[in-house]
C-alpha cells in the first residue's frame, strides 16, 4: 500500500524499533539492562491506585465522558498550578486534560499548522516536536541549543533565521534531553519575541518535580498567555507514564482552538482514572520529596557508569535522565551505545536521536534500580575494553 505523504521523511519512532531490537536480543538469551527510556518504574502513590479501584468498582463511571475532561481533573490541575507554580487558571476554560502530553503535541500541530508553515524546534529536544510538525504538514526549523549557551534559546540567532513562515515554537524547560532549567530572563524576551512575530510559544514542561525544588511555569510570566501554552503530565511527576495524563493550560481561546481538533480525534478518558489523577495531583510535598530520594542516590550510580566511560557531564542537571559528551575516541553517541549495548548488554540513548546538535553525547536515564545500576557498573567494567577498542 502506498503511504501517505505525510509520513515520507518520518520513520517508526527510535524507541520503537530499538526496543524491537532489544526485545529480539532478549529472546536470544540476553538479559539487557535498558537504560535509555524515561518511564519511571516506581508506582503512583497507593492513594491514586485505590481511587481508581474504588471508582471502577461503581456502575455509572463507564460511558462516554465530557471532551473538555471531569470538571474534577480540571479543578484539581488549576489547584496544582495555584500550589507548585502560583499560576492562576480558570478550571472551566484555561485547562484541558490530555490523553498524555504526547497527543497535546500533535493536536497543537493540527491545529495551528497549514501546509508549508514552520516551527521553530529545539536541537537536541525531544523528537515527537519534529515528527508531529511534519505529518501536521509543516516544516521544522531547528534553534540550536549549545553547552556554552546553558542550553538556552539563543534570541539574536533565533531572530536571524527566515521567520516569515513561522507559526509555532516549541520550547521545553527543564529541557530534555540536557537537564537544563529555564533562565527566566530569556524567558521573558520569548515571550515578547513570540508577540513582535505573533508565534504561538508552546512549553513542555513534564519535568519541572523531579530533581528540582523550584517547579517554574511559563504561565507565570506577566504576559505570557497571550502568546503561550503549556503541557503538562502526570507520566514522570506522578509515575504515571502508562496511565497517560496530561493536560494544556493556557488562554480559553488557545483550548477551544485545539478541542476543536482534540474532540474529533478522541472520547475523553475512562472517568475512575481522571479521579484518580485528581487524587495525584492532590499529594503533598512529601510525595515529590520521597520520589526524589530515590532519583538522587540512582544519580550517584549513573555519575560512576559515566565516569567509567569517560563521559563528562554537569552536575546541576535536573529530570530524569543525565546528558553527558562522550569521550573523543568515538565517531558520535551512536557508536558508543552499540558499543554498550553488543558488549555489556546495557542500552543507553545516543544523543544524536535528539538531533544532530546530540550527535557527540549520550543520555542515561535514572529509571532503574539501584541493582540494576549496580549490574550495569560491573558489565560495562568488565566490557571495558571491548567498548573502547
Ligand atoms: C520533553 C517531553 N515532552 C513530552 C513527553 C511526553 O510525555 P507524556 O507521557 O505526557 O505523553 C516526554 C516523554 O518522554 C518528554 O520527554
Amino acid at each position: 500500500m502506498e503511504i501517505a505523504k505525510r509520513l515520507q521523511g518520518v520513520g517508526e519512532y527510535y524507541f520503537s524499533k530499538k526496543l524491537r531490537e532489544i526485545d529480539s536480543l532478549n529472546r536470544q538469551g540476553k538479559h539487557i539492562i535498558n537504560l535509555g527510556i524515561g518511564s519511571p518504574d516506581l508506582p503512583p502513590h497507593p492513594e491514586v491506585i485505590k481511587t481508581l479501584q474504588e471508582e471502577a468498582q461503581k456502575t455509572h463511571v463507564h460511558g462516554y465522558q465530557n471532551y473538555k475532561g471531569s470538571p474534577v481533573l480540571r479543578e484539581a490541575f488549576a489547584s496544582w498550578y495555584q500550589r507548585w507554580y502560583g499560576v492562576a487558571l480558570d478550571p472551566d476554560t484555561e485547562v484541558l486534560p490530555l490523553i498524555g502530553s504526547k497527543e497535546g503535541i500533535m493536536h497543537i500541530c493540527m491545529t495551528y499548522l497549514n501546509e508549508g508553515d514552520a516551527a521553530l524546534v529545539p536541537n537536541p529536544g525531544y523528537p515527537t516536536y519534529r515528527s508531529n510538525v511534519t505529518i501536521a504538514g509543516g516544516v521544522c526549523i531547528d534553534y540550536e541549543l549549545k553547552e556554552e549557551n546553558n542550553y538556552q534559546p539563543d534570541l539574536a540567532v533565533i531572530r536571524a533565521k527566515d521567520l516569515s513562515r513561522v507559526k509555532l515554537m516549541f520550547v521545553n524547560y527543564p529541557q530534555m534531553p540536557t537537564g537544563q532549567q529555564a533562565d527566566m530572563e530569556v524567558m521573558k524576551e520569548l515571550i515578547a519575541f513570540a508577540k513582535e512575530h505573533r508565534i504561538l510559544l508552546v512549553h513542555d514542561n513534564p519535568y519541572s518535580f523531579i530533581l528540582n525544588d523550584r517547579p517554574v511555569s511559563i504561565l507565570g510570566i506577566e504576559g505570557a498567555k497571550e502568546v503561550a501554552v503549556e503541557l503538562n503530565s502526570l507520566s514522570k511527576s506522578h509515575n504515571m507514564a502508562g496511565w497517560r495524563v496530561g493536560v494544556l493550560c493556557g488562554a480559553a481561546d488557545r483550548i477551544n482552538e485545539v478541542l476543536r481538533f482534540k474532540s474529533n480525534m478522541d472520547s475523553g478518558m475512562f472517568l475512575p482514572l481522571q479521579l484518580a489523577a485528581a487524587t495525584a495531583l492532590s499529594l503533598g510535598r512529601d510525595w515529590y520529596d520521597e520520589v526524589n530520594a530515590v532519583y538522587r542516590a540512582r544519580r550517584e550510580k549513573v555519575y560512576a557508569l559515566l565516569d567509567l566511560l569517560g563521559c563528562t557531564y554537569s552536575k546541576d542537571q535536573v529530570g530524569l535522565f543525565i546528558w553527558a559528551a562522550i569521550p573523543s575516541g568515538y565517531k558520535d553517541g551512536y557508536e558508543l551505545a552499540d558499543a554498550v549495548l553488543y558488549n555489556a548488554d546495557v542500552f543507553i540513548t545516543p544523543g544524536g536521536i535528539f538531533g544532530a546538535a546530540g550527535d557527540r553525547y549520550i543520555r542515561i536515564s535514572l529509571c532503574g534500580s539501584i541493582e540494576r545500576f549496580e549490574t550495569a557498573i560491573a558489565r560495562v567494567s568488565a566490557q571495558l575494553e571491548k567498548i573502547r577498542s
